[in-house]
């Protein structure tokens, strides 16, 4: 991965803190610069520069963010910067038996940054806590597969298939849903 990637997490007991971590972990093992920030306290300034970002955020209330992610989104709200400049992905963590609203803290972070111009590499990780399977092993092994399919210059490959891959469920997740 040519492009160094920030990875912003919001979280409310530390699951999407803990997952962030093993992320950046096995990324630097592949060489790649990562830099891990907690939502709290920031605003939309953190994209001003442009750049390569993976949000990691938890789900809560009904299909809110976790308090530290407000104010960013209030942020990007209120004064609606351009962020062509932004390539984003999502690791959304949920729970299905939250129904209607499964991992809508990652899909209003999607909403949002494409609504301002920026484009999403690949889909969205969901996970869903009630799979059983542990959010810190599914992402590394997602996060890798994203990186690869961005060709590892934080930008979407262009033409048929972009923006497909990897897979945005786990493989419990996949199979309950089929
Ligand atoms: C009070 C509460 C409300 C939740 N609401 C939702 C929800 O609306 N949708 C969803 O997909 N997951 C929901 N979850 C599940 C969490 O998003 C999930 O357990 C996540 O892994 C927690 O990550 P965190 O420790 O980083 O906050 C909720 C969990 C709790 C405890």
């Amino acid at each position: 991965m040519r492009s160094p990637l920030t990875i912003l997490v919001a979280t409310m007991t530390g699951t999407a803190e803990m997952v962030a971590q093993e992320v950046q972990q096995v990324l630097e093992a592949q060489g790649a610069q990562v830099e891990l920030r907690m939502m709290d306290g920031l605003d939309a300034g953190i994209f001003a520069g442009g750049g390569f970002f993976l949000v990691c955020t938890s789900t809560y209330g009904f299909g809110n963010v976790p308090d530290s992610a407000q104010e960013l989104i209030d942020s990007l709200e209120s004064s609606r910067p351009e962020l062509s400049n932004v390539v984003y992905g999502v690791i959304a963590l949920g729970d299905r038996t939250y129904g209607d609203t499964f991992c809508h803290g990652g899909t209003r972070f999607d909403e949002l940054l494409s609504s301002l111009g920026a484009r999403r590499a690949g889909e969205m990780l969901r996970h869903d806590a009630s799979s059983g399977e542990l959010p810190e092993e599914v992402a590394p092994a997602w996060a890798l597969a994203w990186v690869r399919q961005t060709d590892g210059r934080g930008s979407a490959p262009e033409g048929p298939g972009a923006g497909e891959g990897p897979a945005q469920s786990s493989e419990s997740d996949r199979a309950r849903s089929e």
